[in-house]
């Protein structure tokens, strides 16, 4: 399999509105458009004549019509020519479906299976899409360490001063990588402590899993008490979704989900919705600042001196060659 024969979010339902919006997956220019009866084409974006980008054309009932000589196309990219009624032309099409609040796209020949989202009793806070300027492997190599946390977030991870004491464990299978990370947490304001139910001496608990069919990670986060194993009221459930623009370009789409114990609707949360985005949103956006400020974008790691929480980044290398890329 190459990487677009897998399923990627390529855009949030929300930003597909009327017009037809341009998006890029490892290097392909792809325009989304949403018809009349709100299905969703993905189409390559270039028009069969004479080249026109189809995105820059205009939606007409349940076909996209070129900007250049009115050409249309559906869903399934069948064109049809005003000017030349017999004639057969195709733009090349992509396989599309939208779930959990986003566009999906795939080559269209391609057997990939949608990712499952496991969300039973979970709330959805928000879904985020955050763009940086770095390829694949280091964005991934920052959303799956937690020495970075100290310095970079304001919310999740350790504090620097005890970070020696944070465990960390790898557990592998053929086609995922599990960290799991435990140790003292970061002291933040005490509103925020008692909002999510944190126990004064509670441990920050980090434990996710990367897939690679498409390139994601599924964290969890929450607070214990290390010795009674008493948990915090809210746990949060991230998927985060790495998707290749181009080499040099990642697109982060985030669905944050939060379970919480508390009583009422959606264990409360609802009320705190907008907080919990916002902190999320920054969160996101302290990486995304790191990660551009490296001063050497090559993902190879040789030559790297690397740290006790960096196996990670050999074995998920593996992994995005084999699986994604389908290099063997
Ligand atoms: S280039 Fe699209 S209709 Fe001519
Ligand atoms: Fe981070």
């Amino acid at each position: 399999m190459a990487s677009i024969d897998h399923w990627h979010p390529l855009l949030l339902s929300r930003s597909l509105k009327n017009g037809p919006v341009a998006v890029r997956l490892a290097g392909r220019e792809i325009v989304l458009f949403r018809a009349q009866s709100g299905k969703v084409g993905a189409l390559e974006d270039y028009c069969p004549h004479r080249r026109m980008r189809l995105s820059l054309g205009k939606v007409v009932g349940e076909r996209l019509r070129c900007l250049y000589h009115g050409w249309t196309f559906s869903c399934q990219g069948e064109g049809e020519s005003p000017a030349t009624p017999k004639l057969y032309a195709c733009a090349g099409r992509f396989d599309v479906q939208e779930s959990h609040g986003a566009v999906w796209v795939k080559s269209a020949d391609s057997k990939a299976q949608m990712p499952k989202f496991d969300i039973d009793g979970f709330y959805n806070i928000c879904n985020l899409h955050h763009r940086v300027k770095a390829p694949l492997e280091l964005v991934v190599d920052n959303f799956c360490e937690i020495e970075h946390t100290p310095t970079t977030h304001a919310f999740f991870g350790y504090p620097l001063e005890r970070m020696h004491e944070v465990e960390v464990e790898f557990e592998t299978t053929d086609t995922s990588v599990r960290v799991i990370n435990r140790g003292p947490r970061k002291d933040f304001g005490t509103v925020l402590r008692w909002m999510l139910g944190i126990g004064r001496d509670y441990h920050f608990m980090d434990d996710w899993t990367t897939y690679f069919s498409p390139v994601h990670s599924v964290y969890d986060h929450w607070w214990q008490h290390p010795v009674t194993g008493r948990e915090n009221m809210v746990r949060w459930r991230l998927y985060i979704f790495f998707t290749p623009a181009d080499e040099n370009e990642t697109v982060l789409t985030t669905f944050a989900f939060t379970k919480s114990r508390y009583p009422g609707p959606a264990g409360g949360v609802r009320l705190f919705r907008w907080l919990m985005r916002r902190k999320l949103d920054h969160e996101i956006r302290l990486d995304v600042r790191i990660l551009e400020g490296l001063a050497d974008k090559n993902p190879n790691i040789d030559g790297m001196k690397l740290s006790r929480f960096d196996k990670v980044l050999g074995l998920n290398r593996e992994r995005i060659e084999r699986i994604y890329r389908g290099n063997a």
